[in-house]
């Protein structure tokens, strides 16, 4: 080949690469993806096939080269020039304020400090060693002064450049941060690994660093781990051109510049109070964002003052972590209960030695199931860790089987109902372990009537759980009809009970009896038919009686209702004994406004599947799902060929983009807000 052919060539597969990283950086590291995922595959395999044909082009930091052919067969040690430090902790707002003062005293400064604040990311520490730009090594924190070197599976995370963006790059420069999978990753992961009956990871965390150890890329390259930078360690040959920054929030501006990814959560705020005000701020927001914390960093912002302060052993004095409350914790099991649910679902409930976890205390536990039991190998006497996680029941993770004494005892599953004694069975297929008693068990019995007269159901004031128990174990109700027929002397007999406790509840009762039909339904307590489920149906059909003569093929047009619910909605409706307190409620005089259903057909979206994806500004997505449905729309969660049309808003990922590949029609919030004014509906 000539020589211009082949210079040609190179500029071709320059191009490709420009092209390819800057739309890596858009999708991975700005999360606003500009071409369709085809035609970023596209290019790559353009670029492939150039390189196939001219391997003597082939460079390191080609996006084509992101998995390394072979795996190792060892890890190499690395030693950190600058040693990677840790932070101290403080565990309240008292501790906040003795930080700042420390700081000011040592500064002797009056003013307020600026600090820098970052979400405390729960990872694995690494550092990036990029020299002219170009990525040459990753490697762990390990133990702060020696790591392993992780350059091959560090190369398949995507959101690390393999080449930095923009200009100005420092002829050697180590970016620091946290590489971690992010929840729905996570979750993702651990479903591959039940489908091929794989080791599941307890955490997040975990998978992140059992990823990052594995000596073959292949796997790190099929996991979606992520990395978020928060500084950097040595820095030289920093070009004259530029100035380098001297605020902590300014190296994380440089570092988004040149490609690399930052926590879009970061903020820069004055003093203590605009510290509390930020941990406040993050501590609210801490279960909706979709990647595990476990504190926030607080940094004095000014490189100049950081310098002055220095450290103290293995941390700087100009950094604190303020943890949040512990969420994980050790302690005994004592003892297994088995609870049964409303549907008649055995629940194994682990007692515990009371502990103190994510800010309470824990006495119980979940142990979700018989195979949940076995995955965890745990027996009576075991220590075990127990996680909370924000409203969460507490469920015990783990086991520590070093603590294990000599009489621990194994959990032995019952075969008949501990409530009522009949056989208990497991439909193939389902984790859950049922008893067969159906209302003939109290358990249940109980479990329905405290749905029945729950807040979001029938909403009866004053009949709590306790008293359920009584009415039911003292023989005066036995199904939610019954009830109504309460009076105010067999109330007052009871235990506990006075007589205008008694009246109350009568009142309240005979309140709670004109409900809507929605309410009613989801009362009814009917198998996976919970709150929105009951509204479609209301919705569709507009009243009781139609419900119950609908065929399973008309339930499944209802929104939402798939074979499953429409299944367990007709066994429900089939069954006399329920028909029977359904009449007894009527006659009791329960009742409801009957919707209004509009004929779908005439409906301008009728037909139509819509989804909604990424952040709404005018509306919030329920509202937006709420308005489509008005207007004869199904709205489903994921896009398929199906799809009549994506309404994206800022944020929107993978959907938007299977949207594009599929040609589905997108259009924006502006244009969805004028659509539904066209239609007169308010979002
Ligand atoms: S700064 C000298 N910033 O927390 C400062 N660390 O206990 C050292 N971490 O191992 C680290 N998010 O992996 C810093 N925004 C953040 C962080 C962060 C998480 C981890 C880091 C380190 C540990 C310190």
């Amino acid at each position: 080949m000539s020589a211009s052919g082949s210079s040609a060539v190179a500029d071709e597969i320059e191009s490709l690469r420009v092209q390819l990283r800057e739309h890596n950086y858009r999708y991975y590291v700005l999360d606003e993806p500009s071409i369709p995922d085809a035609t970023y595959d596209r290019l790559m395999r353009e670029l492939q096939a150039l390189e196939a044909a001219h391997p003597e082009l082939v460079t390191e930091d080609s996006p084509s080269r992101r998995v390394g052919a072979e795996p190792l067969t060892e890890f190499k040690q690395v030693r950190h020039e600058l040693p990677m430090l840790s932070l101290d902790n403080a565990f309240s707002a008292e501790e906040m304020l003795e930080f700042d003062k420390r700081i000011r005293q040592r500064l002797k400064r009056d003013e307020e400090i600026e600090y820098a604040c970052e979400p405390k990311l729960d990872g694995i520490a690494v550092s990036l060693l990029y020299r002219d730009g170009v990525l040459e090594r990753g490697a762990t924190r390990g133990d702060g002064r020696t790591g392993e070197d992780i350059t091959h599976n560090i190369r398949t995370v995507q959101s690390i450049p393999l080449k930095l963006m923009g200009e100005g790059h420092p002829a050697l420069l180590e970016v620091r941060g946290e590489v971690y999978l992010p929840r729905d990753g996570f979750e993702a992961m651990n479903e591959q690994a039940r489908v091929d009956g794989g080791k599941l990871f307890v955490n997040p965390r975990n998978a992140a660093a059992g990823t990052l150890r594995q000596l073959d890329p292949k796997i790190a390259a099929s996991r979606p781990l992520q990395m978020c930078c928060y500084s950097v360690g040595v820095v030289e040959g920093v070009p004259a051109a530029l100035s380098w920054p001297d605020r902590q929030s300014d190296i994380l501006t440089q570092l988004q510049q040149w490609g690399l990814r930052i926590n879009s959560e970061s903020d820069v705020v004055e003093g203590v109070a605009g510290c509390d005000a930020y941990y406040e701020h993050l501590a609210g927001k801490r279960d909706a964002l979709t990647y595990d914390i476990d504190g926030i960093v607080f940094k004095v912002n000014d490189i100049v003052l950081q310098q002055e302060l220095g450290f103290v052993s293995r941390a700087p004095r100009w950094a604190i972590a303020r943890k949040f409350p512990a969420q994980e914790e050790s302690t005994r099991l004592l003892d297994v209960e088995f609870q049964v649910g409303r549907t008649g679902a055995i629940t194994p409930v682990a007692r515990l030695e009371p502990v103190f976890v994510g800010g309470v205390t824990v006495s119980n536990a979940t142990l979700h199931n018989r195979d949940e039991i076995e995955r965890l190998g745990v027996k009576k006497g075991d220590t075990v860790i127990v996680r909370r996680a924000g409203d969460v029941i507490p469920q015990v993770v783990s086991v520590i089987e070093s603590k294990r004494p000599k009489t621990a005892s194994a959990i032995r599953f019952p075969s008949r109902c501990p409530v009522c004694d009949s056989p208990v069975e497991r439909i193939e297929g389902e984790a859950v372990v049922r008893c067969t008693g159906g209302l003939v068990c109290q358990a249940q019995r109980k479990q329905s009537l405290k749905h029945f007269a729950s807040r979001r159901a029938m909403d009866i004031e004053g009949l709590g759980d306790k008293l359920v128990d009584q009415l039911v174990d003292e023989g005066l109700v036995e199904n939610a009809a019954d009830l109504y027929a309460l009076t105010v002397e067999q109330l007052a007999g009871l235990e506990r009970m006075a007589e205008k406790s008694a009246q109350n509840l009568v009142d309240a009762l005979s309140t709670s009896k004109r409900t809507s039909l929605a309410r009613f339904i989801f009362a009814l307590g009917i198998r996976e038919v919970g709150e929105a489920t009951a509204l479609n149906l209301a919705n569709h059909f507009g009243d009781l009686a139609p419900i119950i003569e609908a065929s399973e093929e008309k339930l499944l047009a209802v929104d939402d209702v798939g074979p499953v619910v429409a299944d367990h909605i007709r066994q429900f409706l089939d069954a006399e004994q329920n028909l029977a307190v359904i009449d007894a409620l009527l006659k009791a005089g329960v009742e409801w406004e009957k919707v209004e259903v509009a004929d779908a057909g005439e409906l301008p979206l009728a037909g139509q599947t819509w989804v909604v994806t990424g952040t709404l500004e005018a509306t919030s997505r329920d509202g937006a799902k709420a308005a489509l449905q008005q207007l004869g729309a199904k709205v489903a969660g994921s896009v398929s060929k199906k799809t009549s049309c994506v309404v994206a808003g800022p944020g929107a990922g993978s959907k938007l983009t299977k949207a594009q590949e599929l040609g589905v029609e997108v259009i924006d919030e502006e244009s969805f807000l004028a659509l539904l004014e066209q239609h007169g509906v308010s979002p």
